[in-house]
């Protein structure tokens, strides 16, 4: 596998080719993630529940995204590296753009923020300021209070219809990618048929350009797994037998499967 690069995935998007995405956050496992080929890793705000113990996202620091960031960096050289920025860090445009900042110093090579439209400016910013930007819209865990809990979103009309709305602004505002999580697989097609930027899913349905799994909730060693994962790690021979079984399943759409969507 050649380094990967965000003109990859779009080409990867228009030639209707499946790619996978998995979250990182150390040397060891990213040397691992390279080894079976996955395309890109997401340096995920999740660290603050499976390497953390907390049971929200929200504690995670700036510092915390940098140092894990820079940790992965020294073990792949090849997969897309995309960092969360947490909870808190990109109020403001300006204060999003001083810490993307951060992260891209740390190592990473595009930054994820989760919101909607209100994030058209900061997103702006970024790109001027030579920093890609991937969306997060459905389910985002750091408005997990204003949510009522981690649940799926956009079962409803009007919701359905803001989702959509807020895809299409993200993408004209410059976002360069698009992570739906937790949504009917249906708008999640929908998204994904509107938009020319690659959509990638979790709980999002098949349909979608792409994949993401936290890679612990695949290797089968988090306590409690949410309907849309599977447990890569079964019938594998090792780590990487598990991450290659994963690459393969979502690139021939084997993974997500029925059982793993809502409707
Ligand atoms: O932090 C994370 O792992 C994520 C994915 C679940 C998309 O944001
Ligand atoms: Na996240």
């Amino acid at each position: 596998m050649s380094k990967v690069n965000i003109l990859k995935l779009l080409t990867k998007k228009q030639q209707h080719e499946k790619f996978a995405v998995v979250t990182c956050y150390d040397a060891s496992f990213a040397r691992l993630v390279q080894k079976a080929g996955i395309d890109a890793i997401l340096v995920g705000d999740s660290l603050g529940m499976v390497l953390q113990g907390r049971d929200s996202t929200l504690p995670v620091t700036i510092d915390d995204m940098a140092y894990h960031t820079a940790c992965v960096t020294r073990g792949c050289d090849q997969p897309l590296i995309i960092s969360d920025m947490p909870f808190g860090s990109y109020n403001s445009a300006q204060q999003c753009a001083d810490n993307a900042a951060t992260l891209m110093r740390a190592g990473a090579h595009m930054v994820k923020i989760e919101g909607g439209g209100w994030l058209a400016e900061s997103i702006t910013r970024l790109n001027q300021a030579g920093i890609p930007v991937c969306g997060h819209l459905g389910l985002t865990p750091q408005s997990v209070n204003v949510l009522g809990g981690y649940r799926v979103q956009g079962r409803d009309n009007d919701q359905a219809k803001a989702i959509l709305a807020d895809a299409l602004s993200l993408e004209a505002a410059g976002a360069a990618m698009l992570v739906l999580e937790c949504v009917p697989r249906k708008l999640a097609a929908e998204i994904t048929n509107s938009l020319k930027i690659p959509v990638i899913g979790i709980g999002a349905g098949s349909n979608t350009d792409a994949q993401v799994l936290v890679l612990h909730d695949l290797l089968g060693i988090t306590e409690k797994t949410a309907r849309f994962v599977r447990n890569f790690a079964d019938g594998a021979t090792s780590v990487e037998d598990a991450l290659k079984r994963y690459n393969t399943a979502v690139a021939d759409g084997s993974f997500p499967a029925d059982e793993h969507s809502f409707d």
